[in-house]
């Protein structure tokens, strides 16, 4: 298969590293081979999973000083971590030219390693998150169901759409996420009723509940399986990432 996912909004807090992991580690569980790329400089994901600090990262494989160098994690998981220097990337690459293709090309000689690369993208629309659409096959959108959550969100699909026609024509938003759902908050049944009015068959059918082991994994540097296996985090991002490998099994048939 070989799939290149990022998660992306420009909101932080909506749930983007955390799903990046525990997607990640949950098709680990399920067999898959998973790449997880830390691309935002405050290395949430690097920092949660524990990656101990290692000569080349994200930062200097973008500046051409060395290829992409993935930490393995365990069998089957392997993270390129990112750093603070990353922040800045985006200046220092402005002249580059193909500057949005930079990412694209340090997984050529990777890709066919993995089926899966997942991309945590910063929460901003600029050159790094270009460079993770550019590389691309989809965009999944977390969303927190709260009020606002669909704030903002004509700006991802104007950005997605931008890219699809200029630099990546197989682009294609995958799915939306709903995040942090409490069922016992009207509120939240609302904004899930809104978000599936105006994505459709794009959302999940998965909600991802709002559950403490998916806050305290990091903490412990675990992903959510390791964390607590049997919590509500883990079947939730278990039933996710079952329901992304029929999703892919069905469009690959088409
Ligand atoms: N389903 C959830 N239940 C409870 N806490 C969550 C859940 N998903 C994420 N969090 C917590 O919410 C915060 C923001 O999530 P995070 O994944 O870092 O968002 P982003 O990467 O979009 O900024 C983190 O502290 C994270 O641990
Ligand atoms: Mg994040």
């Amino acid at each position: 298969m070989g799939k290149i996912i990022s998660l992306l909004n420009h909101k932080g807090g909506v749930g983007k590293t955390t799903s990046a992991i525990n997607i990640g580690a949950g098709l680990v569980e399920l067999g898959k081979k998973v790449l997880l790329i830390d691309l935002d400089p405050q290395a949430n994901l690097s920092l949660s999973l524990g990656i101990p600090r290692q000569p080349n990262t994200i930062y200097e494989a973008l500046r051409g000083e060395s290829e992409l160098e993935p930490y393995t994690v365990r069998e089957g998981l392997d993270v390129v971590m990112s750093t603070l220097d990353l922040s800045g990337a985006e200046m220092e690459l402005i002249n580059e030219a193909g500057r949005e293709y930079i990412l694209k090309e340090l997984f050529e000689p990777v890709k066919d390693d993995y089926d899966f690369i997942i991309i945590d993208c910063p929460p901003s629309l600029g050159l790094l998150t270009l460079n993770a659409l550019g590389a691309s096959d989809y965009v999944y959108i977390p969303l927190q169901t709260q009020f606002l959550a669909l704030q903002g969100l004509a700006k991802i699909k104007q950005v997605v759409d931008k890219v699809k026609f200029r630099l990546n024509k197989k682009l294609e938003i995958g799915g939306v996420i709903a995040t942090m759902y409490d069922s016992r908050k009207i509120l939240n049944r609302d904004v899930v009723d809104t978000i599936r009015k105006y994505f459709g068959e794009k959302v999940f059918d998965t909600l991802i509940r709002d559950n403490v082991a998916l806050a305290e994994a990091p903490s412990q540097r675990k992903d959510i399986f390791y964390y607590n296996a049997s919590s509500i985090g883990a079947q939730d991002y278990m039933s996710l990432c079952k329901e992304i490998l029929t999703r892919l099994e069905v469009e690959e048939q088409v």
